[in-house]
């Protein structure tokens, strides 16, 4: 199968807020890394306003809003307070993930399944204010069915299990999380959702990721903002985009 589209990388800067609070200063500044993101090629900025506010903070989710040219992601939980904010800043996309326990299910994803008559009218708010809504689950087929039943648009499938498996060198067990994923893709476009990808990709591991023709999109942070460290922001970009091209080529 050909690709469906260019690969889209988005970029999660949410550990360049993480760093600025281990000393509660103001920098780095996250708006800064998304700009800096922005013009160095990201095809979009992904920040999560956890419950806690570990990392992104309100004020951050604000400026981004204000601030980015490229399609935002705002990435939380299915709560009210977090409805709410999507409401009033209206960002291109919403992402819906778990941060409770109890929001898991076996593969680390949303239990969309398990959660559907609530999740139907919480995602049906947020399209009828022009948001474009993902649900972050694993590759099992009941989540993507779900999905689908439940009118999202997008489903970003987790890539933390095969991203794990594959640091840990466990071969067989990457080449079968691997295969679910390609699976879960297939299926996923089948039912009309667009499918995404991320959590814990890396140069090594992106390429069987970005040769799934049904990805349209990635979703990178940590690995990205700790590379920055060495090459700078921009040079880090650089090196996934030229790696996803290169995974795409020739399908
Ligand atoms: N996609 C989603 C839905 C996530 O929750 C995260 C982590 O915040 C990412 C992508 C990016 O993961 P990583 O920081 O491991 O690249």
């Amino acid at each position: 199968m050909k690709p469906l589209g260019r690969l889209r990388l988005g970029v999660n800067i949410d550990h360049v807020a993480t760093v600025r609070n281990a000393r509660g200063s103001a920098w780095p500044d996250p708006l800064r890394a998304a700009l800096l993101a922005e013009a160095s090629g990201a095809d979009g900025i992904t920040a999560h306003l956890r419950e806690d506010r570990r990392h992104i903070r309100d004020s951050d989710i604000e400026a981004l809003a204000a601030g980015l040219r490229i399609p935002l992601n705002f990435e939380c939980a299915a709560t009210d307070e977090m409805k709410a904010i999507a409401l009033r800043l209206r960002p291109h996309a919403v992402c819906l993930v778990p941060e409770k326990r109890e929001e898991r299910t076996t593969e680390g994803g949303l239990d969309v399944a398990g959660d559907a008559a609530r999740l139907t009218d919480y995602v049906a708010e947020l399209r009828a204010a022009g948001c474009r809504v993902s649900m972050f689950i694993g590759h099992d087929p009941r989540q993507i069915e779900a999905s689908a039943a439940i009118g999202a648009a997008v489903v970003e499938l987790h890539t933390g299990l095969y991203s794990e498996l594959h640091a840990e060198d466990r071969h067989a067990e990457t080449e079968a999380e691997l295969h679910g994923l390609q699976k879960g893709a297939a299926l996923a476009h089948s039912l009309g959702l667009e499918v995404h990808a991320g959590h814990g990709l890396t140069y090594d591991n992106v390429a069987p990721i970005a040769a799934m023709p049904q990805v349209m999109e990635l979703n990178i942070g940590h690995f990205l903002i700790g590379e920055a460290i060495y090459r700078g922001l921009d040079g880090a970009l650089d090196e996934m985009r030229r790696r996803m091209d290169q995974a795409r080529e020739g399908l």
